[in-house]
Formats: structure tokens, C-alpha cells, sequence
């Protein structure tokens, strides 16, 4: 995503000086470019499609653009003035009011309903965005907040869309593959390591990231080895083919209770196939590719195999330091390979590839030298999703801090299905451990 940004005029009380913001005309072109692409992404959908509940996991999809759409009503018309209280999520539309599962059951509009309703909310949040007198005490226009804040709620909606249809019961998705993987060798396998020391994690910025990125905070890590690419779907059926699901001792209490209930033998989606395995991506079938990093695999999953192979899951910490601590300069670079903003040239997201690309397809490396930290498969680490020191809930709670705890585990550095204005080396995901239709995946690391 690239944006051109105009530096702000107003002057501010503020210690540091106000951060800078996109101009009206970049947010307005950002808010129609998340439309086309949430709209790409279920053109060819029938009304059936749209309404069905596919997996009591995931919402009608005809929800999930419901939801975008007042979402960004509430933020960008209704709580834009910065009344002391901000108002809550319409009845249908509010997801604490309607667990997933329930949602097929409510009387949702059809698609050319919604469609006009998506438009007749636009035309309004945009007439607000035109007559905004840009207020730097009002910390929701800070920086453009909370234009941002809307725009990764959609881009995150078009991810659990794209969980929703690969999921999709009936004929398979037929998704509009836009991107061809380049053909590049497979970059160095091993692990590297990480020298431990003071490291920054999380970030101040108040213009994009989310309360739970922030503050910025200083930890001192040990010294550890992280491997340079994710575990790929050959090392995982070399797990399979050790008996890996069968060796009690490979997995955790957790772990095995969710194996019983399961009786999981290999990734989600994932078929036998004479002595092969066959894996289906949206329309496409075929035998699982070596090279690749897997994908969909839960929590569990993850920490068996890291066992089997004598490793561990990375913190989360140390995945970001791993991603972003720059030694030589003593800063925390935005991503793996600088602060440019991602996008699908330089690795693996904004979903048009429909698909994990073989390990090393992308050559950017983090300072240390780990490769696909962004993009690809999300990777879960061994952390619970809880607070930084100091966290302040910003702008409501249950963005995040409805979620801190243990019940919930880390996932870092976004999947093909992530929108390249929704990953940065500091986001945080998080998901129950026993969850396998997000597209995660994982890398391990070791003790130095
Ligand atoms: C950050 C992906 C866990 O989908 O539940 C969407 C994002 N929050 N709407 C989720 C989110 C509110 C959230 N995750
Ligand atoms: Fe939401």
C-alpha cells in the first residue's frame, strides 16, 4: 500500500510533535479500494452462498460485509465528533450480541439490499470526511486513526471472508487468482541466531497500529536460534510418517485432549492419498507441495512437532526481534526487510495469490536473516495474547482487552490472506490453540 502522506499543519500541545496523516483525498481512495476488494472477493457468490452458514465457526459472509459496512458507519459518522462515550455496534450487526454460530438465523438483507446499504453508508462516511476540520486533540483523528482503524477492519474481515470460502460448503470458491509466484531458489534452510540483549518491542505509533501493539517496551532476551523459514509441508509429513499424531509424548495435556476429541492425523484439509497426501486450496486440489509452508494446522499441532524435532515455538517476543531488531542501528525496523510498507511484490499477502508460495519465493530477509516472517501462513508462537506493560485500551475495549488471557494464543506476521495494511512486524493476532481454519502455520526455534 502506498500512500501519499501530507504532514499536518495544526499545531499541537503535545510533547511530540502531532504524527502525520494521510491527506483526505488518500483516505478516500483507501476506503474505495478496500470496497472493490471486498467486493472482488465475493462477486460470483450467490445470494445462497452469501447466506448459508458454511461452519458454525464462521459467520454468513453476507454478515461479516453487513458488519464492515456499520462498522464504519458507527466510527466514521457517529463517533467521529468525540462524544465522551462512544456508541456501541447495532443490534444485528454486533458480534457480542450474535455468537457466529447464531447469525445465519437473523434476517439478513440480500446482496443488492446490502449493496445499497453499503453504498448509502459511503456516500455518507465520505461526506463527513469532506466537511472534517482535522483536530489533533481529538485522539481519534490523531494521525488519521481512526480512518485506519476502519480500513483494517475490513481488510481483517476479507481474511475471515476468505477462512469462510475456503471453507464454503457446495461447489468450491472459484477464487480470481490475480498473482504468479516467481520462480526463485529456495533460500538457506537452518536456523540463525539471535545474540539475546535489550530489544524494543511494540511500538508508540498512534497513527495505525492497535492498543495492543502499544507501548513500546524494552525486554532483555536470551540468547536463541530461530529457523529461517517455516516448517514446510515435506518436514510435516516427515512428522506424520514418524507416527507424530501417535506419539503421546510428543504432545501436551491440551494438546492430547484436543487430539482425542479431533482424531486429527494430519493438517485441516489434507487427504489421504495412496501413500501421499492431497490438499485442496479454495477450487484447487492437489498433492501436498513439499516446499511449501504448511498450513492449517492449530496450536497443538505446532508445539507436537516442534517437540518431535527437538525445537520449541518461538515467544512472541522473540518472533519480533527476530523480525525487526535491527543490532547494528539498535532500532526495530517496521518490517522484516525495512519500513517500506508491504505489499505482493516483496512477499506473500493481499490475498490474490489464493495460495502459500514455496519457502524463499520472496527473498527479503530480517536482520538476522529470517525469511517469509511476512506473509504466507500465520505463525503461531508459544505466547498467551495478554497486555504490554502499561496498556491503555484505545479506542474500545473489546478491540483487545475483552481478549487478554490465557485462552488465547499469539499468532505473528500475517498469511496470503492478509491485506498489506493489516501486517507490521509489531501486529499481534490471536486465536484459541485448538483453531486450524485460519491460515497459520509456524517456524520453531531452540535455546542457543
Ligand atoms: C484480530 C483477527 C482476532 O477477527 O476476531 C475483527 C479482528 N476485531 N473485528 C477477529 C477483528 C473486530 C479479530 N482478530
Ligand atoms: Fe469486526
Amino acid at each position: 500500500m502506498t500512500v501519499s502522506r501530507a504532514v499536518s499543519s495544526s499545531r499541537s500541545p503535545r510533547s511530540s510533535p502531532p504524527a502525520e496523516r494521510p491527506s483526505k483525498n488518500a483516505i478516500a481512495e483507501l476506503l474505495t479500494e478496500a470496497r472493490e476488494r471486498t467486493l472482488l472477493l465475493i462477486s460470483g457468490l450467490s445470494d445462497e452462498d452469501l447466506h448459508s452458514q458454511h461452519d458454525p465457526l464462521m459467520s454468513p459472509i453476507i454478515w461479516d460485509v453487513g458488519h464492515i459496512a456499520h462498522f464504519e458507519e458507527l466510527w466514521l459518522t457517529q463517533n467521529l465528533d468525540g462524544p465522551i462515550e462512544f456508541s456501541e455496534m447495532p443490534g444485528m450487526y454486533n458480534p457480542f450480541e450474535h455468537p457466529r454460530a447464531e447469525r445465519a438465523s437473523l434476517t439478513l438483507p440480500t446482496l443488492q439490499e446490502m449493496l445499497k446499504r453499503l453504498s448509502e453508508i459511503r456516500i455518507r462516511v465520505l461526506d463527513c470526511l469532506d466537511k472534517l476540520k482535522w483536530n489533533d486533540e481529538n485522539p481519534l483523528l490523531e494521525g488519521g486513526y481512526v480512518y485506519n482503524m476502519v480500513l483494517q477492519h475490513e481488510y481483517q474481515h476479507n481474511e475471515t471472508i476468505l477462512q469462510t470460502l475456503q471453507l464454503k460448503k457446495g461447489e468450491p470458491y472459484r477464487a480470481p487468482r490475480a498473482i504468479t509466484f516467481p520462480r526463485r531458489p529456495i533460500s538457506p534452510g537452518g536456523s540463525v541466531r539471535f545474540d539475546g540483549g535489550r530489544v524494543t518491542i511494540g511500538t508508540n505509533d498512534r497513527t495505525t497500529a492497535y492498543d495492543n501493539e502499544r507501548p513500546a517496551h524494552e525486554l532483555e532476551l536470551p540468547a536463541f536460534l530461530i529457523d529461517r523459514n517455516p516448517v514446510t509441508n515435506g518436514r510435516f509429513v516427515d512428522f506424520i510418517s514418524d507416527n507424530g499424531y501417535g506419539r503421546e509424548e510428543l504432545w501436551s495435556p491440551p494438546g492430547r485432549r484436543w487430539l482425542a476429541e479431533s482424531r486429527a492425523v494430519a493438517p485441516k484439509y489434507w487427504t489421504r492419498d495412496g501413500d501421499g497426501w492431497i490438499t485442496r486450496v479454495m477450487d484447487i486440489t492437489r498433492p501436498v507441495d513439499a516446499t511449501r509452508p504448511v498450513c492449517h494446522v492449530c496450536y497443538y499441532e505446532a508445539e507436537a512437532f516442534a517437540k518431535w524435532d527437538g525445537k520449541r515455538l518461538p515467544s512472541e517476543f522473540e518472533w519480533e526481534a527476530a523480525a525487526s531488531w535491527d543490532a547494528s542501528t539498535g532500532v526495530a525496523r517496521r518490517f522484516p526487510w525495512g519500513n517500506s510498507n508491504a505489499d505482493a511484490r516483496i512477499a506473500n499477502v493481499d490475498q490474490l495469490a489464493f495460495d502459500t508460495a514455496p519457502v524463499g519465493t520472496y527473498t527479503n530477509v530480517s536482520p538476522i536473516g529470517c525469511y517469509g516472517m511476512v506473509g504466507d501462513v500465520w505463525e503461531w508462537t508459544s505466547s498467551d495474547f495478554n497486555s504490554y506493560p502499561g496498556f491503555e485500551s484505545f479506542p474500545y475495549k473489546e478491540y483487545s482487552e475483552e481478549f487478554f488471557g490465557s485462552e488465547y494464543k499469539v499468532l505473528r506476521g500475517g498469511s496470503w490472506a492478509t491485506r498489506p495494511g493489516a501486517i507490521r512486524n509489531t501486529f499481534r493476532n490471536w486465536d484459541y490453540p485448538i483453531r486450524r481454519q485460519i491460515f497459520s502455520g509456524f517456524r520453531c526455534a531452540q535455546d542457543a
